[in-house]
């Protein structure tokens, strides 16, 4: 096991290369299974997420050749099961999508209920009433997930919330089937666009992705395709914020403004530069932030995956701020740890009410979660002294070489083992 270790209250200066998106690429690697051909897909993020799924493809029967550190070709022709076991899912969220992916290969996919992080109920009712809605039958026995049909054919489907998992699932499942799908009410994350335009590259005909109504002409067969994935909007974001809360000065590069418009539009009201190019954008801020209200919304609002690293932003604001969780029941978890760096937060539900303090201070803390270990990165860089973070296996799933990218940008940040205890020891 190992922690983060980081010495704060540098500014981050420089320029950072943001990687490939993790949500498209766990969605774009199991659309994989729709052909029968080999599939090139470049700039993957290197990130434990994305390992899990190649794991997850080869146990299935797929082929994995490793190109280069971003580049991955998968050969899906000798896939033969279609069960994802609890070991294998019980790890990440996007595991679900073997069930959209298989159940289009095979009409059949037994696949254990998903994992990732943890902020409350997490259902994949509307996963199942898209399903069921193409002609499968969807069971839930001895933990797993049982969803098969004889036939799928092409539905519509109104998602009762808009879901990206759904969405996508829906998108996987149907590619392949006979007949027109739609799907309204479907969420529009720049990732489903990805993944649209992937399966649309293997020959989907897939009309309408990045609006609320998407429209799936069924086809009866995918080819090969070589494929870039777009750049991550929320590693691009979390540096964004890192460069302002350090009141730093950082370019980052290889990113799509279009995805971050949501995020600057809070950096410029909070009072930090920013400047956008064709691929980069630049973000500085010399004063102390002023208070906001966020609101996390579905795409394209605020992202839900930047509210940790907001929260932590505002915590060191001038006067009081306000965030309101408009998509997860319970993502305040990481506020503890937080307030343990001197941060004054009151949650009351879904909104939590941030009163500026003049700086944090450095404590032990932990990463409750994915972008929770982020905003705990954020409040060590911001914080004088010495932050330790710990449970950070939840970063290594969304973060490609945290450590090294942000010691480029002059952060005093390393990685260190963590020495287990005597009694810690007398337990093992
Ligand atoms: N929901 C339902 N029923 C469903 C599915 C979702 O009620 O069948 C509800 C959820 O409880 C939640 C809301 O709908 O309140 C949105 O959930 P959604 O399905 O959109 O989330 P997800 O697909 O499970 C993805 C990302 C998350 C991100 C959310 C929201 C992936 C692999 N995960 O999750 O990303 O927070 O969309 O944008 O794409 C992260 O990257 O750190 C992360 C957690």
């Amino acid at each position: 096991m190992e922690k983060f270790v980081i010495s704060g209250g540098k500014p981050l200066k420089g320029s950072v290369r943001i990687s490939g998106a993790k949500n498209a690429a766990v969605a774009i690697l199991p659309a994989i299974l729709l052909t029968d051909e080999p599939c090139t897909v470049e700039n993957l993020p290197e990130i434990s997420d994305v390992t899990t799924i190649l794991r997850t493809m080869q146990s299935l029967g797929a082929e994995v050749k490793v190109i280069n550190k971003s580049t991955v070709q998968i050969n899906p022709k000798n896939v033969n099961s279609y069960v994802v076991t609890k070991e294998m899912a019980e790890g990440m969220r996007a595991s679900s999508y073997f069930l959209g992916a298989l159940l289009g290969r095979m009409n059949k996919a037994r696949v254990a209920p998903p994992g990732g992080c943890d902020f409350g109920v997490r259902p994949i009712d509307q996963h199942i009433k898209g399903f069921e809605a193409l002609g499968a039958r969807v069971t839930i026995d001895s933990g797993m997930v049982d969803a098969r049909a004889e036939r799928l054919s092409g539905s519509s489907i109104y998602l009762d919330v808009v879901s990206v998992g759904a969405t996508i699932n829906i998108m996987l499942a149907a590619a392949r089937v006979s007949g027109l799908t739609i799907i309204e009410n479907a969420a529009r994350e720049p990732h489903i666009v990805d993944l649209a335009n992937f399966l649309n590259s293997m020959g989907a005909n897939i009309m309408g992705a990045g609006t609320n109504i998407i429209k799936i002409r069924g086809v009866e067969k995918l080819h090969g395709t070589d494929y870039s994935i777009i750049p991550d909007q929320i590693e691009a974001g979390t540096y964004m914020l890192a460069a302002a809360a350090t009141k730093g000065d950082v370019l980052i590069e290889n990113v799509t403004p279009k995805h971050l418009e949501s995020i600057i539009a809070k950096l410029l009201e909070v009072g930090a530069t920013v400047e956008e190019f064709d691929e980069a954008v630049r973000v500085s801020m010399s004063n102390r932030p002023k208070q906001c209200k966020v609101k996390t919304m579905p795409h394209p609002g605020f992202p839900t995956d930047m509210q940790p690293q907001m929260a932590t932003l505002l915590s060191v604001a001038e006067g009081t701020s306000i965030i309101t969780e408009g998509v997860w029941d319970s993502r305040f978890r990481y506020v503890d740890q937080l307030t343990k760096m001197g941060a004054k937060i009151q949650v009351d539900g879904k909104m939590a009410v941030i009163t500026g303090v003049d700086e944090l201070t450095s404590a032990p803390v932990k990463a409750v979660d994915l972008r929770a270990g982020a905003a705990m990165i954020i409040a060590g860089l911001m914080a004088k002294g010495i932050t330790e973070v710990e449970d950070i296996d939840h970063i290594d799933r969304g973060y490609e070489k945290l450590a090294e990218k942000l010691r480029e940008l002059g952060a005093d940040i390393c990685r260190m083992p963590i020495i287990p205890t005597d009694a810690q020891l007398m337990d093992a």
